[in-house]
């Protein structure tokens, strides 16, 4: 792996690359045609999703070329004829959900050897898994990593033609691809990814040998797509990246992200603009004076903690400090009072003691965060984290986790009761699932609200009343 970490991407996947996808793509949607004119049925494709928001925006390019090669698209998992597995490896738990489900997947192929299976995502970036899946899971047809999504119609043609197994499992190989199709899930939400890859090479995360070097998109083509959207009726546009405030850095634009956000904030419409995820090595005060004074900008910030002591923040080697951070937080907090703030925090990271543990449980209390994700520190093979000495006992961390979860609950409940009684405007997201007669709705700070009888059309925003709140989301009645 540190063989590959001096290896730079190509730019950009070139123009003839992508025509012959297109090529590919229509030749699987022609033979799908025949298939569908002798048996009178059209082929289905399922798609399953592990991971983050880069993980779900892949899967609606992946998602969007499978319409292209003639697939409808299904949710029911029983009967497709293409099966794409979208994977994660950020922590050991998603790595094994991904593959018990794609064992789950074997019965396809021995009741019809005409499926097709696909595994992609990051897991299948590391070697070693990617070898697992060649021996031990041998009716899988094509492994592709995330850098080479666009090379799926190829493989899939290939491997339709000629039958051979296809693995395109480097992580960033062919730069970036420009051009792709996308099939959204919702009409109203949507993600942009403006730049992949990481370069930050925290100490216990493998996402920069997953998913390789940072590059960026360009601005035309990131402001262009968000223009289409806001045109399509798009209400909440999401700005994705591993570390979008390093935006254009290693690319050399002549931008940066604050430039970005300023740019697309000129575009006329009624819309959000959110981003994630923010490092606070690169949260600069340039770019909160933008969104201060922005239109369109969601007074929100994610922005990853991580620890509250300084020396596991080094051994993490997350370049910043605590004095560093909660600079950012005051600036935050100065430039706009009603920001939402949420973190992530890695519980048990090597060599915790009990008190670096109890500086975290002060920045929670100092920051008072609206929402905390938190996670237990799980080793991943190849990076520096996993070969430190002091690994924390399991039932150490399991009980440090429940405490953190114990003062961050309280913490929540208190951040969403001070909502109370105000009025807010939510973008409405149409009847809950388990009641048709409750509304859920989406808050400026990405907060969840229920809303008790009928209310705007989905995708549409309206005024809610706030009465009460829980730790996790408010409750409320519609104003307007
Ligand atoms: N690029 C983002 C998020 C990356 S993954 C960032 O830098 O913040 C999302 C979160 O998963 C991380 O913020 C971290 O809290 C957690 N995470 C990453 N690797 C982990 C590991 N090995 N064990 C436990 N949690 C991890
Ligand atoms: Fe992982 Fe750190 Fe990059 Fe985030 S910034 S993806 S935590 S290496
Ligand atoms: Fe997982 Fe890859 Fe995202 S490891 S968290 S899907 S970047």
């Amino acid at each position: 792996m540190d063989e590959y970490k001096a290896k730079a991407p190509q730019a950009k996947a070139s123009p003839a690359d992508m025509e012959q996808q297109r090529q590919a793509q229509r030749r699987v949607a022609w033979l799908n045609r025949e298939f569908e004119r002798l048996s009178g049925r059209r082929k289905k494709a399922y798609i399953l999703t592990f991971g983050c928001q880069q993980n779900e925006a892949d899967s609606e390019r992946i998602a969007g070329m499978c319409e292209q090669m003639g697939y409808e698209m299904t949710n029911d998992p029983q009967s497709p004829d293409l099966v794409v597995v979208n994977t994660c490896a950020i922590r050991e738990h998603a790595e094994k959900k991904a593959l018990s489900q794609i064992g789950g997947f074997k019965h396809l192929k021995e009741n019809d050897p005409g499926v097709m299976i696909a595994v992609c995502g990051c897991m299948v970036a590391q070697e070693h898994r990617a070898e697992q899946i060649k021996h031990s899971y041998p009716y899988v047809d094509l492994v592709f990593s995330t850098g080479s999504i666009h090379l799926f119609p190829s493989l899939l043609l290939e491997k339709i033609e000629h039958g051979k197994r296809q693995f395109r499992t480097e992580p960033d190989a062919y730069g970036l691809a420009e051009g792709m199709p996308v099939r959204r899930e919702s009409t109203y939400k949507a993600w942009v990814s403006i730049m992949y890859g990481c370069n930050n090479f925290c100490t216990y995360c493998i996402v920069p040998y997953v998913r390789g070097r940072e590059r960026s998109r360009k601005m035309e083509e990131v402001v262009r797509e968000v223009e289409e959207l806001v045109r399509d009726g798009y209400r909440d546009i999401t700005l994705l990246g591993q570390n979008v405030n390093s935006y254009g850095q290693r690319d050399g634009f002549g931008y940066d992200f604050a430039d970005l956000v300023e740019q697309i904030d000129r575009i006329g419409g009624d819309f959000r603009l959110r981003f994630m995820t923010s490092h606070p090595k690169d949260a600069s005060d340039k770019l909160i004076d933008v969104m201060a004074r922005s239109s369109h900008v969601c007074h929100q910030f994610h922005l990853p903690l991580q620890s509250g002591s300084d020396r596991i923040l080094r051994a993490m080697n997350r370049h910043y400090d605590w004095a560093r951070y909660e600079h950012v937080v005051n600036y935050l907090r100065q430039k706009m009072p009603d920001v939402t703030l949420s973190t992530d925090i890695i519980v048990g990271f090597p060599g915790e003691t009990e008190e670096d543990f109890e500086q975290t449980l002060r920045a929670l209390e100092q920051v008072r965060y609206d929402l905390v994700f938190s996670f237990i520190y799980s080793p991943r093979r190849g990076t520096p984290a996993a070969k430190m000495e002091e690994q924390i006992p399991p039932d150490v961390q399991g009980a440090r986790f429940r405490r953190l979860l114990e003062v961050q609950n309280a913490i929540s409940l208190a951040a969403n009761e001070a909502q109370v009684g105000q009025t807010l405007r939510v973008l409405c997201e149409g009847p809950s699932h388990s009641d048709p007669d409750v509304y859920s709705g989406r808050t400026e700070g990405n907060k969840l609200v229920l809303i008790s009888g009928r209310g705007p059309e989905e995708g549409t925003f309206g005024t809610v009343r706030i009465t009460r709140a829980d730790p996790y989301s408010l409750f409320g009645e519609w104003e307007g």
